[in-house]
């Protein structure tokens, strides 16, 4: 049996002093981060983008689950009531942590690209002939592969296109929208590079019958999010980006599900969130997700979990924002080293440093990082249009460098040194 692992709230409802040194007892939460290398170097992970690893409260909500009450939903036993009480506070949290009118926005999945794809079918037995959809260069496949599969119906995709400088190019996207937009898929920000989309400046260029889809899943673990406020139709993001398992979310409007063919069987609910999820969901899974919501609320402070999760994600991003400039600031000092991607002049970023090195390809240097226990990845992340457009396929993409919550500025420090050398 996993041994319990008590942990204190780091600042909680009491008002700490918030600090760099304060956040970096952080990182204790995280048993897989306590794994050093043969020569006694401590493991340090900057594959967040990739997937963020997992505090000990998310490991004890998912093992608990199946010492205690692993079942099937919707039976008359004790287990399964348990089992249909975790999938319903998950959605009320979910609700909470996108800001979200209820619980019943909210449809689970296996990861955002399935929730994409099913998303993407449904709508396209309701868009015609001849409509456009706007997808952009920027984006991960998945929110462009599942957009691409309308073309078969007579669907247009438009692509915006990607500024030199790793922004979307604002001036094409609104000449690009017009009275036959029937949706906008785009990215909240770059799993790539790091970019800050402007997504409520193009929410203010469309009509009113235009959906907007936002694939929120490199931004989720780096800020807070209010649909209402962006009033985007749809959301989509993965809980193991932002310190949980692997379980997908799409949010929807109210009343928009319900209006679509979504694939489904005759037995199960016919009606929103239930309508777009395909058989049995990972229960285990999901009361991890409720966890890490929770471990992402304990950071901040505030009267109700929305308030908590404000005040965390303004520490987290201010934590994180430090850090990356930090990173950036320094990689611009190394002669061989070109950033790519939006610079450090404002906050309008994520935490996520792409960088190419001039003698180098981004796996070699990888290799090297990986040697000193140092996790990062390498090419394209499947942003691959991106780093297409950005002329960097041929030569192997870049080398990212992303933070998460738990990262430190002695681990930067030391990659710095490890990156100066090559
Ligand atoms: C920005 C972005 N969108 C979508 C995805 C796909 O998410 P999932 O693995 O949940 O399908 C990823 C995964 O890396 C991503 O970074």
């Amino acid at each position: 049996m996993l041994e319990s692992r008590r942990v204190e709230l780091l600042f909680g409802n009491k008002e700490t002093n918030f600090s760099m040194e304060n956040f970096d007892k952080i990182r204790d939460f995280f048993p897989s981060l306590s794994r050093v290398d043969e020569n006694n170097n401590k493991i340090i992970y900057l594959d967040g983008p990739g997937g963020t690893q997992v505090p000990i409260q998310v490991i004890e909500a998912i093992s608990k689950y199946y010492i205690k009450c692993n079942a099937n939903t919707h039976g008359e036993f004790v287990t399964s009531q348990e089992t249909d009480k975790i999938m319903d506070d998950l959605r009320l949290k979910m609700s909470s942590f996108l800001g979200a009118e209820g619980p019943e926005t909210i449809s689970i999945g296996q990861n955002m690209t399935s929730l994409n794809y099913s998303l993407a079918r449904a709508l396209s037995k309701k868009f015609k002939k001849n409509d456009e959809v706007i997808i952009t260069e920027l984006d991960h496949e998945a929110n462009r592969g599942p957009w691409k599969t309308l073309e078969e119906k007579g669907i247009k995709l438009i692509e915006v296109n990607l500024l030199k400088n790793g922004t979307l190019d604002y001036d094409d996207f609104r000449n690009k929208v017009n009275a036959n937009t029937v949706m906008v898929c785009m990215g909240m920000s770059s799993n790539a590079i790091g970019t800050l989309n402007e997504f409520s400046k193009v929410k203010e260029f469309l009509s009113d019958d235009c959906l907007l889809l936002l694939d929120a899943v490199h931004y989720a673990p780096h800020f807070s999010i209010n649909v209402k406020d962006i009033g985007c139709d749809f959301l989509v993001c993965s809980a193991y980006k932002f310190y949980g398992p692997h379980v997908g979310f799409l949010y929807s409007k109210p009343n928009l599900l319900e209006d679509l063919e979504t694939d489904r069987l005759i037995v199960q609910d016919q009606k929103a969130p239930y309508i777009i999820e395909t058989g049995t969901l990972n229960h285990a899974a999901c009361s991890g997700v409720t966890a890490a919501i929770d471990f992402i609320a304990s950071i901040g402070s505030g009267g109700s979990l929305q308030e908590m999760l404000k005040n965390a994600y303004a520490r987290i991003s201010q934590h994180e924002f430090t850090l990356a400039k930090h990173l950036y600031d320094n990689l611009m000092t190394f002669s061989k080293i070109t950033v790519v991607g939006p610079d450090f002049s404002n906050t309008k970023r994520t935490p996520t440093v792409s960088f190419v090195h001039s003698e180098l390809t981004p796996q070699r240097v990888c290799k090297a990082l990986a040697k000193e226990n140092i996790c990062a990845w390498n090419g394209h992340f499947y942003a691959i249009k991106a780093i297409q457009a950005l002329g960097l396929e041929q030569s192997g993409g870049v080398t990212r460098l992303g933070l998460s919550l738990y990262n430190t500025k002695h681990e930067v420090d030391r990659v710095l040194d490890v990156i100066k050398r090559l």
